[in-house]
């Protein structure tokens, strides 16, 4: 595909456990974390990908490895088909600076000594995006953009609300005009009617400077109102990804169903009390083998308990996981 901004390509990322004194000497073998178990992905330019999955299933792990906050241990990530870890001196700079993360938590992100001004001077300055002479008026036109008054401009974050602190870090997340934005859990920490404004506001922003934003997020309603395509995740591993409303209406893979049926919200007429699949999940240090669903999969068959079921076409863009060409009319009880 031609219009690929940024991809993955197989990556995989582990996390080393710390083990006590003792199981060493024992002559135990090292433990990991298996954060991401080969994920291959296409994000394309001007789209927004919703990622969605359980808490620990490597969201926030592939949001880092696609800014380059964690260096996959294998695979790729590739930027415009350039390999990012292969990246140094200018070029890195030049990648830091069109690819960038926006956080959940500005707190944290904001440092609370600097004025707002100073926050954006600094972000415009390090990326040299102005002459000094322009900083100013560039700095008013980020607080419009993001629809904050001119006089936010002389205040310390802890003086904003945390939807406006959240539109601080778009702002300075905009002020080095990148291209990629990657949101992890971006208003997950908001009130639900803030949560829209900040969500609004970033869909315009989208359309008006024409950026590619990846969105993870647990809320699946969230996804469905600002994603054009969505990837699901499992263990460390996309397990399905298309166009939203072909995912949300016709999910190919036992996941995908259990997970939009455990979320009444998403659509009332098919409220449940069901959990996202039976049984428990799985230590991503102990990986299940074959199918890493297939422990809780209700439809499991012995295929699916020694054979990785590859990423397969279920026709528009659409791609699943799974050993069944098709899934049952009710595949979760
Ligand atoms: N820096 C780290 N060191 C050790 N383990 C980590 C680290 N970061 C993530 N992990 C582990 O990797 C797995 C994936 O974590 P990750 O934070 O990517 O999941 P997530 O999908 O973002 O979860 P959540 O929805 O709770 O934010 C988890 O088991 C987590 O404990
Ligand atoms: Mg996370």
């Amino acid at each position: 595909m031609t219009n690929v901004i940024l991809s993955t390509t197989d990556i995989s990322k582990r996390f080393p456990v710390t083990q006590s004194v003792l199981s060493r000497l024992r002559g135990q073998h090292r433990l990991a974390v298996n954060a991401l178990n080969g994920v291959s992905l296409d994000i394309i330019k001007g789209e927004t990908l919703g990622i969605v999955g359980e808490s620990g299933c490597g969201k926030s792990t592939l949001a880092r490895c696609l800014v380059r906050l964690h260096d996959c241990d294998s695979g790729k990530v590739l930027f415009e088909g350039t390999d990012i870890g292969t990246l140094n001196g200018p070029a890195r700079r030049t990648f830091n600076r069109r690819v960038q993360m926006i956080f959940q938590d500005p707190y944290s992100s904001l440092n609370p000594r600097m004025t707002v001004r100073q926050i954006l001077a600094e972000a415009l300055s390090v990326h040299s995006m102005r002459p000094k002479a322009q900083i100013e008026t560039r700095i008013g036109e980020l607080l419009g953009l993001v629809r904050l008054p001119p006089d936010a401009a002389d205040k310390y974050p802890h003086e904003f609300s945390g939807g406006q602190r959240q539109r601080i870090g778009i702002a300075r997340a905009l002020s080095v005009e990148p291209e990629v934005l990657v949101a992890d859990e971006l208003v997950s920490a908001l009130d639900v009617s803030v949560q829209a404004q900040v969500v609004n506001l970033l869909l315009e922003l989208q359309d008006r400077l024409n950026l590619t934003v990846v969105f993870v997020a647990h809320d699946l309603r969230l996804v469905r109102h600002i994603s054009h395509r969505v990837a699901v995740m499992y263990l460390g591993k996309v397990v399905e990804y298309g166009p939203t409303s072909s995912i949300f209406a016709a999910p190919q893979h036992p996941y995908t169903d259990a997970l939009l049926r455990a979320a009444p919200e998403v659509d009332p007429s098919r409220r449940t009390r069901t959990v996202a699949a039976r049984g428990e999940l799985p230590s991503p240090i102990n990986l299940p083998k074959g199918c890493l669903f297939h422990t809780r999969c209700p439809l499991a068959m012995d295929r699916c308990r020694t054979e990785i079921p590859a990423l397969r076409p279920r026709g528009d863009g659409h791609l699943a996981a799974c050993h069944l060409d098709t899934l049952p009319a009710k595949a979760t009880p």
